[in-house]
């Protein structure tokens, strides 16, 4: 159900869900004044406790409320990344945040998101916890559509047409000694650069039981379809391929293109919904055309079809 942005303030004010736009994708806004609101959050989703949730700010004061340690390099990264794509991980005062939130860990995850209606009312009704509006598992949302299709037509969602970047925020985490990604996203690597000196390496989940992002354990962004990922095809197969435009594929296969290689933030717009396109159409599996680079945005994008891949 498509709601104003009157409505949908005075819903998280008294404590309700909401789906809200932003630039990467559409989130499942809920008041950090509200924990009843937070607890539903989990419900809705079906996310497990221990995935901590993304708090989301209007400004650096909103941060500021809740005691943060700013590593080395928060600030530049702030002035040069904020409003954007970017979540930073940062150790707080735990009495400032809810334990469900935080899923008890001693830091919280916080962005300010790059979108007028989603700042507009971060302002008015203070920061929200937004992750990703879509069922435990599945591919993020990119329109209202795709939340009406995981949380049913009366869902209350503030529309504010498709996410102009489609992939959800680059997280970063400090080590101690620099930064590193612990969730790529819509901001590659090479973007920080000019800002650190260095580009942060891409963590590798080492401890299952502690790790330093829970999210990145579960499975993500998967249609119902099994999907095979392929870097060749061979002229006898047969079925559908998600490929890329420009390339020729066995002319008995069906393709879904995912857009042109040579203009990678096309293809991250359109990923999630051709994604949930192939659930539409109702096909069972998929190939997927896997042979391209993991440069810039490509190596996100690659990211998320492996994960999706994943049963
Ligand atoms: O672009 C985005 O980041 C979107 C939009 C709505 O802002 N939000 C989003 O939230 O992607 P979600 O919940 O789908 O993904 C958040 C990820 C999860 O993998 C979670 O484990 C991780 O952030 N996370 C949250 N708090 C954390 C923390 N304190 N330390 C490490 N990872 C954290
Ligand atoms: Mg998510």
């Amino acid at each position: 159900m498509r709601i104003s942005k009157e409505t949908a303030l005075k819903l998280l004010q008294d404590g309700n869900v909401v789906g809200i736009p932003t630039e990467t994708v559409y989130g499942l806004g809920a008041s950090l004044f509200h924990l009843k609101a937070i607890k539903k959050v989990f419900e809705l989703k079906g996310r497990p406790l221990n995935n901590p949730l993304i708090v989301h700010i209007a400004s650096l004061e909103d941060l500021t409320n809740f005691k943060p340690e700013y590593p080395p390099g928060f600030h530049s990264l702030a002035r040069a990344f904020w409003p954007g794509p970017l979540t930073i991980v940062l150790p707080i005062d735990q009495t400032t945040i809810p334990n469900e939130v935080r899923a008890n860990l001693s830091t919280i995850a916080v962005r300010m998101p790059n979108h007028e209606a989603a700042l507009e009312l971060i302002k008015q009704s203070g920061p929200l916890v937004m992750p990703s509006a879509n069922l435990s598992g599945r591919p993020s949302a990119t329109k209202p559509e795709h939340v009406e299709m995981d949380f049913g037509s009366d869902f209350p969602v503030l529309d504010g047409g498709e996410c102009r970047k489609g992939l959800e925020s680059t997280i970063l985490h400090y080590t101690g000694e620099a930064f590193e990604i612990i969730r790529q996203g819509a901001l590659p690597c090479a973007a920080f650069e000019k800002v650190l000196g260095y580009q942060p390496q891409i963590a590798i989940v080492k401890n299952e039981n502690k790790p330093i992002c829970p999210g990145q354990l579960y499975r993500h962004y998967a249609p119902k379809a099994k999907l095979y990922l392929r870097h060749s095809f061979e002229n006898d197969c047969r079925g559908i391929i998600l490929g890329f435009k420009g390339r020729s594929y066995p002319p008995q296969c069906k393709v879904i293109c995912l857009g042109d290689l040579n203009i990678p933030e096309s293809i991250a717009e359109k990923l999630y919904d051709s994604l949930r396109e192939i659930d539409i159409i109702g096909i069972e599996s998929a190939f997927v055309d896997m042979d391209f680079p993991s440069t810039g945005l490509l190596s996100t994008i690659k990211e998320r079809l492996q994960k999706a891949s994943l049963k």
